[in-house]
């Protein structure tokens, strides 16, 4: 078992953090990578980022919004107790160059994606700005450990509860216009946010990383569960990513992949709470 030795909430109760003890993974993750972890036996398979890695400790550490029956059963998953199954570190790790200055821009849980690529981006000689957003104050995210590895952070709501008000799109535009010399964008969050951003990068000339989070099953590039299209060319996301040219990225195809097993999804989670009754931990 791999046991939870930490664990916090955050956003009113809708994103678990855990802290796992996974030695070899701990000392082998790079920025970008990810895990595949199964609750018990009969659990699915559900890819998570790995958001940051203690070694000397040997914990990793996941960051996951509950959407559906598998992650409302994780978060019924206390301290002391674990998943049957973590394997990785999967996937290519972040390319992390120096280009001189680098705008990163994450919503929902692309920040806690985005935390060891913004981390490795600047350790590498980088100046960081750092765009979070998140629909209002209480649902923002990691915004101290994304201030502590940026150069300059900007917060947005779309409510305006915090920050600026209005949408990491809007503040991209305005950070591409007065810095002239982005050398690269990193744009992680849902997939209309990752969509409108590379639209927005492509009009001023920038190069842009996304990180595609597809319906994956064995994360080892067998079932071609996770395939996206890329510059007219079939990847798949679990071994050629998770992160790819954000302007060759079909969003499209991708949002439809994504939404394939819709009715199975809310039928199984719907199943889960009636189930679980009002003790349910995944009631927020
Ligand atoms: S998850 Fe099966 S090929 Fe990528």
């Amino acid at each position: 078992m791999f046991e939870i030795v930490e664990r916090s909430e955050m956003a009113q109760g809708t994103i678990i953090s855990n802290w796992l003890r996974a030695p070899k993974i701990a000392k082998k993750a790079l920025p970008g990578q990810f895990v595949i972890l199964r609750a018990n036996e009969k659990g699915e398979r559900i890819p998570l980022t790995v958001a940051d890695t203690d070694p000397e400790r040997g914990l990793i550490n996941i960051i996951y919004m509950v959407v559906g029956k598998s992650t409302a059963l994780f978060k019924t998953l206390q301290v002391g107790q674990g998943y049957m199954d973590v394997i990785g570190p999967l996937g290519q790790p972040t390319h992390l160059e120096k280009v001189g200055k680098v705008v990163c821009v994450g919503g929902g849980t692309g920040i806690a994606v985005m935390h060891p690529i913004a981390r490795g981006l600047r350790q590498v000689g980088n100046h960081v700005i750092t765009i979070i957003g998140a629909r209002s104050k209480d649902l923002l995210i990691l915004e101290d450990k994304m201030r502590a590895v940026s150069d300059e952070l900007l917060i947005c709501t779309d409510d305006g509860t915090y920050g600026h008000k209005g949408f990491v799109t809007d503040m991209l535009k305005k950070v591409l216009t007065e810095n002239k010399d982005v050398g690269l964008a990193v744009c992680i969050g849902p997939v209309p946010m990752m969509k409108f951003c590379c639209l927005m990068t492509k009009e001023f000339n920038v190069k842009t990383l996304v990180s595609l989070n597809p319906i994956m099953v064995d994360g080892t590039g067998m079932c071609g569960c996770c395939r996206v299209r890329v510059g007219g060319e079939m990847k798949f996301a679990c071994v050629d990513g998770p992160e790819f040219d954000g302007h060759a990225v079909d969003f499209d195809e991708l949002t439809l992949r994504l939404r394939s097993y819709l009715a199975q999804e809310k039928l199984s989670y719907d199943q889960f709470k009636a189930a679980h009754g009002h003790n349910c931990a995944c009631h927020t």
